[in-house]
């Protein structure tokens, strides 16, 4: 992602898919919900989770005016009335950038990054999204298979692009249809 991390599939749940708000899973485990939009009513929830993940995380006036802006979208997975997982995106013309992806720190390793992401995929293909756009740490091993799963491919390198560790952003590019499965 950018330097700045405010700067701004679904699936493999027992149960199956579930439309967006739809509980896909519930017996002996915490509830979880199928990937939905987000909007201004949420941007304390966002702030809350983007404060466990990052170290420069956006507070909840500065997510409420960023979903204001029509070309702003963000979209979560909740469990229960807990937010588990979400992310930012611009949506532009026919392209979209990732601006952040995150999930609570607790609930890592479960898929909601994967099943989050996929569905984002295919609310970018529906729009007519032909290409996607993002930045990564060059270090994070997690986020990059995340991308890398998705049909996302390095095209660049940015040396020393992040001032805090002075890390290298790997720049990473999907074209329209590639790896946008609801099931991965
Ligand atoms: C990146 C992140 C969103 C992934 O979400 P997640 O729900 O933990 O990831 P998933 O369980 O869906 O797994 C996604 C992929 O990452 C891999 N992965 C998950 N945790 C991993 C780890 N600790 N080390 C290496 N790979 C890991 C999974 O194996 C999977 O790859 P695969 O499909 O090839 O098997 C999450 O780790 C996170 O919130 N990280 C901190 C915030 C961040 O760095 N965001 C990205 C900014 S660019």
């Amino acid at each position: 992602m950018q330097p700045d991390a405010a700067s701004l599939a679904s699936g493999e749940q027992a149960g199956g898919r579930a439309a967006p708000g739809e509980p896909t899973q519930q017996a002996g485990g915490p509830r979880i919900v199928a990937p939905e939009a987000l909007g201004v009513a949420d941007a304390v929830a966002l702030a809350a989770l983007e404060g466990a993940c990052f170290p420069d995380a956006w507070d909840a006036s500065a997510f409420a005016a960023a979903l204001a802006r029509p070309h702003v979208r963000a979209y979560g997975i909740r469990d229960g009335d807990h937010l588990a997982a979400y992310g930012v995106f611009h949506f532009l013309g026919d392209e979209f950038e990732v601006i952040n992806i995150a999930v609570d720190p607790a609930r890592r390793g479960q898929r909601l990054g994967s099943r989050l992401f996929g569905h984002v995929l295919q609310q970018a293909d529906k729009a007519g999204m032909l290409q996607g756009h993002l930045e990564v740490r060059a270090g994070n091993e997690p986020a990059k298979r995340l991308y890398l799963r998705h049909g996302f491919a390095v095209v660049g390198v940015r040396k020393r692009y992040y001032p805090d560790t002075g890390e290298d952003a790997l720049v990473m590019r999907r074209t329209a249809g590639q790896g946008a499965s609801a099931n991965i």
